[in-house]
Formats: C-alpha cells, sequence, structure tokens
C-alpha cells in the first residue's frame, strides 16, 4: 500500500498574517474554565483529579495550576554526553510563547524543541540531546505543526491540560508532526523512533473548516514511545475532514487515556504493534480505522456515537492488510456497526483478518459484526448483549490448525487480575496533586549523573531518606553510573525526567559466575509497594553479571507500578558498546557481553503491574549517523518465576537477548498483551547460548550441541512457558528477521527459516492460553514439549504467520 500520498499535505502550505488583540490572565482563565465545559469529556477518563469544576473560581484555579511539581521544581536535568551547556528542560514560555490563544506560538514552541543543536532533519537518531519540552496550562495558538524532533517527551500540566489550537487557515501534517516528511521518506525511520512521549494536551482543531482535511497527530514510532492523557476535539459537522492520530508505519507502542471528539475518523493507524489502552470515540464517523498491521491490542475501548466502530477491513478479501487484532474490555454504544471485517474461510492472505473479542458489551449496535461489502457476521442488538467470547483465524485447541469464526470460550480470568469483570489497570502516576515539597531530586542529593562520577553511594542516600519521609524521588535527566547495587526499598516512589539513566559499571557487574543486580527491588521475603517511572536502566562495557532489573517484592493490595522503565544494553554514546568496540559480525566475548539478564522477577515476588517496558539489547548504534548494527551479548531477557504470580504485562517488548525474551517458570496468574520480541541479528553465528550456559537453577533453556554445527537451530527462545498455570497472552509477536545479519530467511512468504522455531510451552501446565500469536522467520511457530504444534506455512498472514487461538 502506497501511504505517501499523505505527504500532499505537507505541501499545502501558505500562512497568513493574522491580527490579533492583546492578552489578559483573566482572559487566558476564562479560556481555560470556558474549555472544560466544552471537553466535559475530558473530565474523569484519567489522571484528573486535580483537574477544574465548572464551579471554581479564579483565584482557586490559578494557584493549584502554578503548583504542578514538575513546572515549580528546579530544573537541575543534564545529559550527561550531550553538548556542554545543553539544557534538557525547556518551558514553552521561555522561548516566547505565550498561551493566550490569540498570538501565534508556533515558532516560539518549535524554537523550543529545536534550540541546541537538536536531532532534527537529516539527522537518523540520537541519545545524547533528549529534550523535555514542558507546556504551562494555556492555550497556544498554532499555524502550522509542531516538529517532534529525537528524543523529545511534550508534557503539559496535567491539573490543566493546554490546548493546542489550530488557526482555521492551519496547515501541517499534524498539529503535531511526530516524523515530517521533508521529502518522500519520513524524516526518522519509523521503526527507529525511540524514546518520545507527549502526555496532558487537548488538541484542538475545530477552528479548521470541516470540511478541510486536518490531523491531530501524526505519529510514526517504535518502542519506549507513548501518548497519555489526551483529548482530540475535531469537527462533527457533516462531511468532517478531521482525524484525530494518524499513524502509518513503525514498530510500536503503547498509548493510553485518550478521547477523541469528532471527526472522520479518531484514529487512523497503520504499525507492526501496539496496545492501546483506555480510548474513548465519542461522534466520530469512523472511531479506528485500521490501515494494516502485524497484532494490535485494543484493551478499555469505548465507541460511543459512531457510525462505525472498528474497521479492520483493509484490502478486501482478496488481499487483506490486516493481520490480527485482540479486542477486549471494551464498549460500543449507539453506532450503527460495531467492527467491519474481510476475513472469510476463503480470503487472503489465509489468516489475516484473526481477530479475538473478549468481554466487549454492546449496546444499541444492530450489526456487531459486518463484512465488508454488506453480510452480517455477528448480529448485534438494539438493546445490549456482551460478547463474552469470539474469534476468527486458525486455532490450535490444542491441536490444529482449525479455521474457525464464532463463539469461543474466554479465558477464566483468576479473581487477582481482576478489577470488576475487567483487568485491572493503573496509569502511569504523575503525582499531580503533590506539592514539590514532596519531591527529593538525586541531584539536589549529591548525585553528578555525568555518566563519570560514581553516584551509588548520593543515590543510595536519597532513595532510602525519600522512602523513611514518604517522599518521591526525582531523577533529575542524566546519567548515573553506580558501581555496585542499588537498592529500592518498599514504599519507593522514583520518577525521571527525561528518561534518567542508570548506568552499572565495572568488575562487580562483570563477573558471569556470580551475578549482580544493578537494581533491585526489595529483598526477599519483603513486602510493601514501589511505583517507578519513565526511567532507563544500562551498562557500561563489559558487564557480563549484570542484571539490570531483580525484582523480589511482594506486594498485595494495590499493585506495584512500573511504567516507562526500559533496559537499554548498549548501542548509546558512553555505553562503551558501540559499533567502534561491538561492530556487527565481532563476537567480542571479551568486551561486549553487556549483561546477564535484563529484568529478574523473583519466586518472593508478586503484585507488579508492568506498562510499556522495552528490554533492549541493542541491535544498532542510536549515535551511529548511519545506525550501523552491533553484535551485543546479553544472556536472558525477562524471567518470571514468582510463586505466588500475579503480574501484568501491559504493552511490553523484549528483544535481542541470547537464550530466550520471555521466559514464565513455574509461576502462575499473568495477563500478558501484546508481547512483542526479536532474536539476535547474529544468530546463529554464533549458536545460543554461547558465550553463555545454560544454568540450571535458573530453569535455562538448554540447547543442543549439534547446533553449532549446523543452521538453523540454536536461536533464543521469543517466548518459553515452564510448569505454569493461567498465563493469559492477549496478542503476541515473535520476530526472527535475521540469520547472521541476512533477511532473505525472513522474506514473506517463505521460507520462514531463520531459526527452527520460537515459542515452546513444557511441562505441566494449565490454562496456558495465547490470542493472535504471530510469527516472522521461524519454520515452527509453537513447541509443546518438543513437540510441534504449528509450522508457518498452515498460517500464512500479511507478513508474519499467524494462529489466533492456542491452548495448550
Ligand atoms: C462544585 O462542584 C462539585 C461537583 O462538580 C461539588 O462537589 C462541589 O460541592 C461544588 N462546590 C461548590 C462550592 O458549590
Ligand atoms: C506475600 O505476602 C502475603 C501477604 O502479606 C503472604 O500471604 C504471601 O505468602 C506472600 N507471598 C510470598 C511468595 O512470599
Ligand atoms: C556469517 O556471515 C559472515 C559475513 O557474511 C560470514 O563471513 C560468516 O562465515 C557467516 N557465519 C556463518 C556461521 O555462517
Amino acid at each position: 500500500m502506497n501511504l505517501l500520498s499523505a505527504n500532499l499535505f505537507l505541501f499545502v502550505l501558505g500562512i497568513q498574517g493574522i491580527q490579533f488583540e492583546p492578552s489578559t490572565v483573566g482572559h487566558v482563565v476564562s479560556e481555560i474554565k470556558d474549555r472544560y465545559s466544552a471537553y466535559i469529556d475530558f473530565k474523569g477518563t484519567a489522571d484528573h483529579s486535580a483537574a477544574i469544576s465548572a464551579n471554581e473560581t479564579e483565584a482557586q484555579i490559578l494557584p493549584r495550576q502554578a503548583a504542578y511539581w514538575y513546572e515549580s521544581i528546579a530544573h537541575q536535568g543534564i545529559s550527561a554526553f550531550g553538548p556542554s551547556g545543553y539544557a534538557v528542560y525547556r518551558n514553552v514560555k521561555d522561548y516566547g510563547a505565550t498561551g493566550n490563544g490569540v498570538t501565534d506560538d508556533t515558532a516560539a514552541i518549535n524554537a523550543a524543541i529545536s534550540a541546541g543543536g537538536r536531532c532534527g532533519r537529516g539527522c537518523s537518531s540520537t541519545t545524547t540531546t533528549p529534550a523535555v519540552i514542558y507546556f504551562p496550562a494555556g492555550t497556544y495558538l498554532i499555524s502550522s505543526s509542531i516538529v517532534d524532533y529525537y528524543f523529545t517527551q511534550l508534557i503539559g500540566n496535567p491539573n490543566s491540560p493546554p490546548v493546542l489550537k489550530a488557526t482555521s487557515s492551519f496547515s501541517g501534517f499534524g498539529l503535531i508532526d511526530g516524523d515530517p516528511y521533508y521529502t518522500s521518506n519520513l524524516n526518522w525511520g519509523s521503526t527507529n523512533v525511540f524514546f518520545r512521549q507527549v502526555r496532558n494536551f487537548v488538541f484542538d482543531l475545530t477552528s479548521i473548516p470541516a470540511t478541510s482535511q486536518a490531523t491531530g497527530i501524526h505519529w510514526p514510532t517504535a518502542q519506549a514511545t507513548s501518548l497519555q492523557n489526551i483529548v482530540f476535539q475535531m469537527s462533527s459537522a457533516a462531511g468532517t475532514q478531521h482525524t484525530g492520530l494518524f499513524c502509518e508505519s513503525g514498530s510500536a507502542g503503547f498509548m493510553t487515556d485518550i478521547t477523541f471528539n469528532g471527526g472522520i475518523v479518531g484514529a487512523s493507524i497503520g504499525n507492526q504493534q501496539f496496545t492501546m489502552r483506555n480510548l474513548i470515540f465519542n461522534n466520530c464517523v469512523t472511531a479506528i480505522s485500521q490501515l494494516w498491521d502485524w497484532g494490535w491490542v485494543y484493551q478499555g475501548i469505548s465507541i460511543n456515537n459512531c457510525q462505525k466502530g472498528i474497521d479492520i477491513s483493509a484490502g478486501g478479501s482478496s488481499a487483506q492488510n490486516v493481520g490480527s487484532v485482540t479486542l477486549i474490555d471494551s464498549s460500543i454504544t449507539n453506532t450503527p456497526i460495531g467492527i467491519i471485517a474481510s476475513y472469510t474461510s476463503s480470503s487472503s492472505p489465509a489468516t489475516a483478518g484473526s481477530l479475538i473479542i473478549e468481554n466487549v458489551v454492546l449496546t444499541n449496535v444492530p450489526t456487531a459484526i459486518q463484512l465488508t461489502g454488506g453480510s452480517t457476521i455477528l448480529a448485534g442488538t438494539s438493546g445490549s448483549m456482551t460478547i463474552a467470547g469470539w474469534g476468527q483465524g486458525h486455532k490450535y485447541t490444542p491441536s490444529g490448525p482449525t479455521q474457525f469464526q464464532g463463539i469461543i470460550t474466554p479465558n477464566s480470568r483468576p479473581a487477582s487480575l481482576l478489577s470488576g469483570s475487567k483487568y485491572y489497570v493503573q496509569s502511569k502516576p504523575q503525582y499531580n496533586t503533590l506539592p514539590v515539597s514532596s519531591f527529593q531530586s538525586v541531584r539536589s542529593g549529591g548525585a553528578a549523573g555525568n555518566g563519570v562520577h560514581d553516584d551509588t553511594f548520593a543515590l543510595q542516600q536519597v532513595i532510602n531518606n525519600a522512602a523513611a519521609a514518604g517522599a518521591v524521588v526525582y531523577f533529575d535527566a542524566g546519567t548515573y553510573l553506580v558501581t555496585s547495587t542499588l537498592f529500592i526499598p518498599a514504599g519507593s516512589k522514583i520518577v525521571g525526567e527525561g528518561y534518567a539513566v542508570i548506568m552499572s559499571s565495572g568488575s562487580y557487574f562483570n563477573n558471569m559466575a556470580s551475578p549482580q543486580p544493578v537494581v533491585r527491588v526489595g529483598n526477599a521475603g519483603d513486602t510493601g509497594q514501589v511505583q517507578w517511572s519513565d526511567m532507563i536502566v544500562s551498562t557500561q562495557g563489559a558487564q557480563a553479571g549484570a542484571v539490570l532489573i531483580e525484582w523480589n517484592l511482594n506486594t498485595s493490595g494495590t499493585p506495584s507500578g512500573m511504567w516507562d522503565v526500559h533496559t537499554r544494553i548498549g548501542g548509546f554514546v558512553g555505553s562503551n558498546l558501540q559499533y567502534a568496540q561491538c561492530p556487527s559480525g565481532s563476537q567480542n566475548t571479551g568486551t561486549c557481553i553487556g549483561a546477564y539478564m535484563s529484568m529478574h522477577i523473583t519466586p518472593s515476588a508478586a503484585g507488579l503491574y508492568m506498562e510499556n517496558n522495552w528490554l533492549w539489547t541493542a541491535d544498532h548504534d542510536i549515535d551511529d549517523p548511519s545506525n550501523r548494527q552491533l553484535t551485543i551479548f546479553s544472556g536472558r531477557g525477562l524471567l518470571i518465576e514468582s510463586t505466588a504470580g500475579t503480574f501484568w504485562l501491559v504493552g511490553t517488548a523484549v528483544e535481542h537477548h541470547t537464550l530466550y525474551q520471555y521466559q514464565f517458570a513455574n509461576t502462575k496468574n499473568i495477563y500478558a498483551g501484546f508481547i512483542q520480541t526479536e532474536t539476535p541479528y547474529y544468530q546463529p553465528a554464533p549458536s545460543a547460548p554461547y558465550p553463555f550456559t545454560s544454568i540450571s537453577t535458573l530453569n535455562d533453556p538448554v540447547f543442543p550441541t549439534s547446533c553449532q554445527t549446523s543452521t538453523p537451530c540454536a536461536n533464543a527462545w521469543g517466548l518459553r512457558i515452564l510448569s505454569s498455570s493461567n498465563i493469559l497472552i492477549y496478542g503476541a509477536g515473535l520476530y526472527s528477521f535475521f540469520d547472521n545479519y541476512s533477511t532473505t530467511c525472513s522474506n514473506n512468504p517463505g521460507p520462514e527459516n531463520c531459526q527452527s522455531a520460537i515459542a515452546s510451552v513444557e511441562g505441566s501446565v494449565s490454562q496456558v492460553h495465547v490470542y493472535c500469536l504471530s510469527t516472522v522467520g521461524t519454520t515452527d511457530m509453537l513447541l509443546r514439549s518438543g513437540s510441534v504444534v504449528a509450522v508457518y506455512s498452515d498460517n500464512n498472514n500479511v507478513y508474519p504467520d499467524t494462529i489466533a487461538l492456542y491452548t495448550a
């Protein structure tokens, strides 16, 4: 599909001069109040305990707005490896933006983003110029796109989300353009756009004539990215041409707490995979138009008063573009057609359009699912009904393939994972009701964050003091080098600025025979809660014994949480694991073993909610202008061996670890969706587990020694489940694109032989269920106790191969 026509929007430029009246503070406040009565749907959707009530006076509103802690805290964040004097934090008002709703703030906002030699046009990617662009409350009039540079967070005041208000003559591809078409190509390769956020905004398109094409945000994006707490306000007039979210490509990603009001399409989206949660669509012509995908999870979607709900019919029955979709815990109301699909028993590719629906309430939806062209696949109702379980595609229950379309038995959901009938969810806390005095800065506490100074002692002191005082630890932007384990006790709340980095270094972490955690959360037997968000854990140089995150904490009651916390092993300045040290194919086992394991959830741990986490061993150098590929060894990805279980993995990805990406062993009660993996590009040269060995006490997989001489075999597992129960996976993409850096083994539609098998269920299990399992580059999609369950050639999809339903 050619999506380049999208860039035509760009060339419709022509900004006119507009006269503005002078502003007053009173004008701004009354505007904020007006806005809040206009965007009433916004209230209550998310982290809004301090939102404005219609009956509040200006005197009540203003002090509270000023009190948002992040606006008033001392801004001491740095880029450890960036230009000298480089500013991470930028308040748009310091760059001349007024937020008064009448002056054109476009140039000022773009200046705040681009200042300081950042990664803009023509730059492939970088970690050295991160920026947080902060928007105080106000209405920011814009006449052309705000261009979101690489490694940028755009953050509004969550207590009174700023409005980005397009002028009537607005031109540009998105009020925010996340990846411009300066040429016929996107400026940044969409699958390499990492480490960005946009949160707490209202996008107001309503001054743009309804009949003009307009887009709220253009968002081609990859892992470690998020949109949160956003309203798209579009015209609901007949013939409206407004679209809220437009995404044509990428390998993402996560977004949550977004309201789309009006428009021809709320979200028009294509990407390899995504997890989208708590999206509300009101009065859109079509709520969601799925351009293409491999796999997708929609969780907690609410579609109200639209003409069509979710359209996954792209390409039609003979050439479908949508691989698979999983829709759960959602509702569709007062909408004539719930879902439009192209899948039939003879549609093509064979498993494209795979769909699983679980716990979806329809109210006044006369047609639940319609086949493109008109016939009804599943009748709806003018009253109310709940789709407990429904699906289409190929199933293996446990053997197959069996083509199916119709009712399925939904998962039996463990009570410990639920809130009401739905899976428990919790958005990333922004601590917006806390005063700035509740935060303790690590730099104020003596940590340097410059990537050189040993910050272990200073960090530990701040963390201990904050936990004792009930305060939040604030990691100012920076890279904090540690030479021994950092301990996070129960009761800690930790939040980073601009993805502050904890980076291990030195001999303590470089003994493969004696692995050590870089960050240890609780000790075995500890109970309590920890919240941690917006940070990265990394290693520097050879760290063959580094376990980047070890989670021991046993949480009952409100779960612990880890939001937008990532591991990043190599591929950035300061890591000493870049192209100069570890070029692709180099096999430097002396200097390029970057980690022992990314994250270990130990037997004593329980009750952790993980959202939008990317555990990444670098396959390429982000700071190399040509993004050249790397060979970095890291033993294991995410290991969960909690005996009590109770984990939520909402929008997680684990990539390029040597033995496996996800391993669940002797555990239970896990919700996981969407999970995404990639096998190391170098394998099988050398084969797994080299340069590591299989450790039986960790339940490591054992690889046949014969693989050292015959290929393809002995590659990392994407997903391995051992002797576990209630492992409920809602969407998985397990990808093996390379064989010794060549992609000929994964070029659809075959031969799909980069590796022989990628997922394995072993031992005695109960209720191990997988919805919409997609694989790339593997001959066998799934093994059960060593026997082949499914082969790729039976399950061909748009690019991957897909099983809609597997029950072990
Ligand atoms: C303002 O409105 C809220 C509900 O929106 C109500 O709980 C509160 O009592 C009202 N306050 C006053 C002073 O009327
Ligand atoms: C976790 O804590 C709960 C209650 O505090 C306790 O009942 C349970 O045994 C603990 N689990 C583990 C694995 O220690
Ligand atoms: C891997 O590829 C490199 C470069 O093409 C080649 O020299 C090497 O022999 C290959 N290794 C194996 C085991 O195929």
